[in-house]
């Protein structure tokens, strides 16, 4: 016997992602339930090699469905994810909403797989920012052999992290300036995205900083350790899918670059293509539909005592978001529900 799920948002970015990754995996599925708007009632969205018709979220009753992959952003999680909860229904969210809050498991499967009996406070659990899901599959192995104490990150965000109007805009802005008369207004993000890169995403904190940045912070704290320092600069960039991070590390202990490459490319999530040569390293173009999240340019820093450097791309609507989703519901199954 397998699962009822229901993907929620499944005509978006990340629902479609998610509805692959299910099927590539061989997820234990008895039945699927693609769910959306209204506007999108009878849409048709592939899994596997069926064709699923969206159903409408607001009239869909989740009683006796085992659990929900939610992808519809922070306002119709808050409407809709309580309902799917009381009904008996496991919620994995992906918006930010739940992030932060102490009763919900904020979990990354390779990192803290132990929170997953925390379900069952208010049968919620969050997923990740994309840019913090990638970057903690790499902090983690380093963490627990030589104890991180500060990381200095700058993002290259890739435009579907906006959705799939982010997607439109990159699309439309492009060929505008190709063609003058194709006039398109650059109204998606705050200034034009095409041949240019944005150093705001998510809106502005007290500090200066940005809500993007901060869920960086605060993530990493939930998810690796509260004792590790994190400062962010979060940047869109001209980038159909792929967030690229360049990351800077400060241990307690010293840490040796050939230690930290082999310690990665043990390390579960991670592929390690480092060489010093033109090409030896990763972009974001070639991680796209790959499970992996890809370290490069792994060096010393010898700035700073115990210092590393290294490089992280990853396909952001996948561990970034509808893989992360997936591998918890495997979670979730192999360590409580157990059928399948
Ligand atoms: N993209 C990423 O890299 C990423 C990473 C991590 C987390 N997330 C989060 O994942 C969520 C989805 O992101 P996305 O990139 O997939 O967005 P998207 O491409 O814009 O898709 C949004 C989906 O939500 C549905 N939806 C929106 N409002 C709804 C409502 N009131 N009722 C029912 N369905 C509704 C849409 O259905 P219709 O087509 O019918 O409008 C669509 O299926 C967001 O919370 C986002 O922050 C995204």
């Amino acid at each position: 016997m397998g699962y009822r799920i229901a993907v929620v948002g499944a005509t978006g970015n990340v629902g479609h992602e998610m509805l692959n990754i299910l099927a590539e995996r061989a997820f234990p599925v008895d039945e699927i339930a693609a769910l959306a708007s209204r506007k999108s009632l009878g849409t048709e969205v592939s899994f596997g090699d069926r064709t699923l018709k969206t159903k409408d979220l607001d009239t869909f009753d989740f009683a006796g469905w085992d659990m929900a992959l939610f992808a519809v952003g922070s306002e119709a999680t808050k409407t809709y994810a309580p309902k799917a909860a009381k009904a008996g229904c496991v919620v994995i969210d992906n918006s930010s909403l739940y992030r932060y809050d102490s009763q919900i498991p904020l979990i990354v499967p390779e990192v803290n797989p132990e929170a997953i009996h925390d379900y069952k406070n208010k049968m919620i659990i969050a997923n990740p920012n994309c840019s913090t899901a990638q970057m903690v599959v790499a902090l983690k192995p380093l963490h627990d052999r030589a104890r991180i104490k500060r990381v200095v990150v700058s993002t290259y965000q890739s435009v579907s992290g906006a959705g799939k109007d982010g997607m439109d805009a990159l699309w439309d802005e492009t060929k505008a300036v190709y063609n003058p008369t194709d006039n398109t207004p650059a109204d998606k993000f705050t200034k034009q995205i095409a041949f240019n890169v944005i150093p705001h995403i998510d809106v502005f904190m007290d500090d200066g900083s940005t809500k993007e940045e901060w869920k960086m912070v605060a993530e990493t704290k939930k998810i690796v350790d509260t004792s590790i320092k994190v400062t962010a600069t979060c940047v869109r960039v001209p980038v159909f899918v792929g967030h690229s991070e360049a990351i800077n590390i400060e241990f307690e202990d010293f840490l040796d670059e050939d230690e930290a490459r082999d310690i990665l490319r043990e390390a579960p999530g991670i592929m390690v293509i480092d060489k010093r040569e033109d090409g030896g390293y990763v972009t974001p173009v070639e991680c796209v539909g790959d499970f992996a999240t890809f370290i490069s340019r792994i060096r010393q820093d010898s700035t700073i005592e115990n210092g590393l450097n290294l490089w992280c791309v990853s396909d952001n609507l996948r561990k970034g978001a509808a893989l992360n989703a997936v591998q918890i519901a495997e979670l979730l199954g192999r360590e409580v529900l157990k059928k399948g």
